[in-house]
């Protein structure tokens, strides 16, 4: 029987909570450089982020940011660095940490909440059909700056 999932919101930049970046968004990405400390607060403690926590018997397992902004058409949300630690996997780890940010954005009133991810993230794009999300017809382009 899995073990039941605790999702909440980061509040502060602690030190487990940093620990546990540097632990797990190395398993979402090998290029990305560690986080720092005042750029955790900075995430934390902005307006327009909301950095999602999943806990497994108090251990920190799982991340998802929401980012949250208006423009001239709606306020939109955008699901980013969804990561489970490899040993958490399978469990609805994943599935409880995008219900949180659904129910957030819902909450702050954006109309839709936007992703992507890679056809070889085969785990992840089942997992977000399940929920719910609809694949859309659109280019997406990336400015290397
Ligand atoms: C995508 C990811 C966040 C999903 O996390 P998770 O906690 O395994 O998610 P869930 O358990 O809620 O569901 C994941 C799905 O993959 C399956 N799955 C993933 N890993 C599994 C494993 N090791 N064993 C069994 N099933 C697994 C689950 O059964 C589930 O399938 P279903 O939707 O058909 O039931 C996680 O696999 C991950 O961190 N991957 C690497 C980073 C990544 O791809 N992030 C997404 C970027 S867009």
């Amino acid at each position: 029987m899995p073990s039941a999932v605790d999702v909440g919101i980061a509040t502060q930049a602690s030190e487990e909570l940093l620990v546990a970046c540097h632990r797990l968004i190395p398993q979402l990405s090998s290029s990305s450089t560690p986080l720092t400390a005042s750029e955790l607060a900075e995430i934390i403690n902005s307006a327009s982020t909301v950095l999602f926590v999943a806990r497994v018997e108090t251990q920190i397992v799982g991340l998802l940011t929401l980012a949250l902004f208006r423009i001239p058409t709606a306020m939109r949300a955008w699901i980013e660095d969804v990561v489970v630690d490899a040993a958490a996997r399978g469990g609805g780890v994943g599935e409880a940490l995008n219900l949180a940010a659904l129910a957030e954005a819902k909450r702050r009133g954006a109309q839709t909440v936007d992703l992507t991810s890679r056809p070889s993230r085969e785990a992840a794009n089942r997992l977000y059909r399940r929920l719910g999300f609809v694949q859309r017809e659109t280019n997406v382009y990336r400015y290397e700056i």
